[in-house]
């Protein structure tokens, strides 16, 4: 159906490759492709590695109104005649909770969960926790101040957020050894997944039961008592949420602080600036995420029905490629974008959190912990460098190799 490649109802295409988004020379450094896709004048079909149609969108307005539109979503099943859908009682427990993660949902089962959930994240919910991230991060850099040399994944980003999440949704002291396991396992979604999958959500029954009998101040206890005020989680649900907390927080938010750290120390006057004014690691925040955000396209959506968007058209049930990266390029917004450079005053308008009834849940504790890191680290490693050619480390696959520190 794909075949007639050139042009597909004005969307201009010819001049790309069909699986260029996936192309290693491009997987090195995308940005140039999503210029190209911005200036094209419609979205652009690529071939993903399984031989479906995926439609990239680049712009900034466009990617806005892809992630606004009510005819762009998740839940295909329900709109396309042709699609089949096994019942939830048919999957795996694994399978099933999957199915239950808010970032899979449309509305309406989207709204009411969100709604359930969403009062624990809150600005002033996660503001609650500065003085206690504050501690785990002068943990961290004093360590790391014994050391010469250091890991800046290892020894300073990767520890934040999983403990971070863990203090927020109530796992106590004794049993963090045995979470931090089953979230590295999860994580990974290694081989060990699907059975940390289970094991945790025993355990994590295990641990509702007590904090129904005897709440805390936690989410785990905050998400129970929903349960006598009518609307409720049920069992999966609950499930399923911790468990994203664990996916969507965890590599997000160690990606973010180990290019926050990467980006200074490769830009030294600005580097130099924060450490005379750590006020302004709030705004290394937003740079890091406009330039190098975590997210380089949304979860896939798909189309419901055909859509015109972005100056072309997309066929009904098609992927649909959000790209926050173009987005966060786009020279219509942003002057000079692909300069780095924290003391730019159109910042805000980047959208490396998404936008929209999906916006991420945990925007404000991902922007407390790395502006808290950012900050100590500016006031106690200020001699902090790197250990590597910086050219090594523009590529992709930094998380996977490390980032040498001379502290
Ligand atoms: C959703 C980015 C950290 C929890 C999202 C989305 C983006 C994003 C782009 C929208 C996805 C979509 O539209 O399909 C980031 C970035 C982070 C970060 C850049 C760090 C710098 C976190 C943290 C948590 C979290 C720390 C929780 C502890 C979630 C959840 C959703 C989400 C639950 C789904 C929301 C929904 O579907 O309604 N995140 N995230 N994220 N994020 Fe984050």
């Amino acid at each position: 159906a794909h075949s007639g490649l050139p042009v597909q109802g004005g969307n201009v295409v010819a001049e790309f490759g069909v699986s260029e988004l996936w192309d290693p020379a491009v997987r090195r450094d995308p940005h140039g492709f999503y210029d190209r896709v911005r200036d094209s004048g419609g979205p652009v079909l690529q071939i993903d590695p399984a031989g479906n149609p995926f439609w990239v969108i680049a712009g900034h307005a466009d990617v806005l109104e892809g992630l606004r539109h009510p005819a762009i979503g998740h839940e295909v099943h329900r709109h396309s005649p042709g699609s089949w859908q096994p019942a939830l009682h048919e999957l795996s427990e694994v399978a099933r909770i999957e199915a239950r993660q808010l970032i899979n949902l449309d509305p309406p089962d989207h709204t009411r969960l969100r709604g359930l959930v969403s009062g624990g994240f809150t600005a002033r919910a996660v503001a609650r926790l500065e003085p206690w991230i504050g501690d785990l991060a002068d943990r961290l850099v004093a360590r790391a101040r014994q050391h010469g040399r250091i890991d800046g994944i290892a020894d300073l980003a990767d520890p934040v957020p999983v403990n971070v999440i863990a203090e927020l949704v109530g796992i106590p002291e004794s049993d963090r050894p045995r979470f931090r396991a089953w979230s590295a396992a999860i994580v990974s979604a290694s081989i060990d997944g699907p059975a940390a999958t289970m094991e945790f959500g025993a355990y994590l029954d295990e641990l509702a039961a007590r904090r129904r009998a005897v709440p805390a101040d936690d989410l785990i206890s905050q998400l129970v008592t929903l349960e006598e005020q009518g609307d409720r989680l049920d069992r999966d649900e609950l499930v399923a949420l911790v468990q994203l907390l664990l996916v969507a927080g965890q590599e997000t938010t160690v990606d973010m602080i180990v290019n926050g750290i990467r980006l200074l120390l490769t830009h030294p006057e600005q580097w130099q600036a924060l450490r005379d004014d750590p006020s302004l690691a709030a705004a290394v925040v937003e740079e890091t995420l406009r330039f190098r955000g975590p997210v380089e396209i949304v979860p896939p959506r798909f189309t419901f029905e055909d859509v015109e968007i972005a100056g072309g058209r997309i066929p009904a049930y098609d992927r649909v490629g959000l790209s926050l990266w173009g987005a966060n390029r786009d020279p219509a917004v942003f002057e000079r974008p692909h300069v780095f450079d924290i003391h730019r005053t159109d910042v805000r308008k980047h959208i490396a959190f998404g936008h929209g009834i999906h916006f991420c849940l945990g925007a404000h504790l991902a922007r407390l912990e790395s502006r808290i890191m950012f900050e100590r680290i500016a006031q106690q490693l200020p001699g902090l460098r790197l250990a590597a050619d910086p050219t090594d480390l523009d590529g992709f696959r930094l998380h996977q190799d490390g980032l040498p520190l001379e502290v």
